[in-house]
């Protein structure tokens, strides 16, 4: 029986997907997830367990590997995610992210093209999940991005998937091969990584801490909650068409500092404690190098496909900030990494 893999489905985006998929569709679900740092079991667990998906603990980036999931599988569709995904990290030391963030993408569209001798866009499909970050920054009043734009990534991180988003669409003009590339700005929900602006500053409001803002905070992102992330990779996977791009975003345009007022209030609130409380451990720091001042998404091209996104920050942020606080233990874990050990010896194959 066919299997559609996912790769990185133990991250943050990963496993809300897997859930969503699990949910929504009957596709066989294969995950392949190195657990680094920021992958993690805990939230696709039960689902390992019942055997409603199966977990691969393997490197996208070695070839032995990925070809024997291709095989043993029968894979005919792919949602690629595993990546470095963290800019900041980036910034410190890029090497890691050369090698999961490209060889990795290679190395999976090699293990797709041999496997895929057809190449039949109506049994096999292959989406490559990139960012909004490679077209750079825009300008106050520059148009939002959109499929045409030109590549100018400013991080390494930004650099990286630029570069595996370059062989995705070279596997599918020179090889045929069914690719799709999405290009999504800033998630926000449950199971994000903690070092990620908004569950970082949630935990240190919550704990009292210092929350550092870069710079003056004036930065904008473009923030989609991630079930609407998942919903419209489910879109592309089943209505996009091999070679077509697609931007997804939930025209969510908001400065950094803005939301982290928010977010501060909602903590007050949510744990009874004097309004402003949280905004006093706001600290303007020093700014990322090289920080990008502005994304926005035009995400018309996955309208087209008849995807809408459901949530913005005012109605979804409460639900978040409840997750959070009801998942503190998670959080202290996988910062040191507790939980990845513990699952891993009761789920990986
Ligand atoms: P994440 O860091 O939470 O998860 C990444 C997952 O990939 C982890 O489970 C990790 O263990 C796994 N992984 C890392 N290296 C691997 C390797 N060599 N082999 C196999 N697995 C490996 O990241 P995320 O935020 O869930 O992002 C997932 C994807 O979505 C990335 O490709 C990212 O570029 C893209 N994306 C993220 C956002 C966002 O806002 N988070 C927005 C647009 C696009
Ligand atoms: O736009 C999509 C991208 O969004 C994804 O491709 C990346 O994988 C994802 O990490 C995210 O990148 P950002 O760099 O935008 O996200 P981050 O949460 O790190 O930062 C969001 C903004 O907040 C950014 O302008 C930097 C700022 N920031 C971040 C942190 C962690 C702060 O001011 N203080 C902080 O402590």
């Amino acid at each position: 029986m066919n299997s559609l893999l996912i790769t990185g489905g133990a991250g943050f985006i990963g496993t809300n997907l897997v859930h969503h998929l699990a949910a929504v569709t009957d596709h066989r679900i294969v995950v392949l997830d190195a657990l680094t740092y920021s992958g993690d079991l805990s939230g696709i667990g039960p689902l390992i367990k019942s055997g409603r998906i199966e977990f691969i603990e393997g490197d996208v980036a070695a070839p032995e590997t990925v070809t024997h999931v291709f095989a043993r599988h029968q894979v005919d569709r792919v949602i690629h995610l595993a990546a470095e995904s963290h800019v900041d990290r980036s910034i410190a030391d890029a090497e890691q992210f050369l090698r999961t963030n490209i060889t990795g993408t290679y190395v999976l569209l090699e293990a797709a093209r041999a496997a895929w001798p057809d190449k039949d866009p109506a049994t096999t499909r292959f989406v490559h999940v990139s960012t909004d970050e490679v077209f750079g920054d825009l300008g106050a009043q520059d148009a939002p991005f959109g499929a045409n734009d030109r590549y100018r990534p400013s991080s390494p991180y930004a650099a990286s998937k630029a570069s595996s988003d370059h062989l995705a669409r070279a596997w599918q003009r020179t090889y045929g091969l069914p690719v799709m590339v999405t290009h999504c700005g800033n998630n926000y929900g449950p199971w994000q990584f903690p070092e990620k602006l908004i569950p970082l500053m949630i935990l240190n409001a919550k704990d009292g801490a210092e929350l550092p803002v870069y710079g003056d905070g004036r930065q904008i992102r473009d923030w989609i909650h991630v079930d609407d992330h998942c919903s419209a990779l489910r879109y592309v996977l089943e209505r996009g068409t091999p070679g077509h791009t697609y931007l997804i975003g939930a025209n969510c345009e908001r400065t950094n500092i803005g939301l982290v007022e928010q977010i501060c209030d909602r903590v007050d609130q949510a744990l009874q404690r004097p309004a402003g409380s949280a905004r006093a451990l706001i600290r303007h720091i020093n700014d990322r190098p090289g920080h990008d001042q502005r994304y926005a998404v035009d995400a018309s091209t996955t309208h087209a496909l008849g995807w809408r996104a459901a949530h913005t920050p005012e109605t979804a942020m409460a639900g978040v900030i409840e997750w959070y606080l009801d998942h503190d233990r998670w959080c202290e874990n996988i910062r040191s990494g507790e939980y990845r050990g513990w699952y891993r010896s009761q789920y990986s194959s």
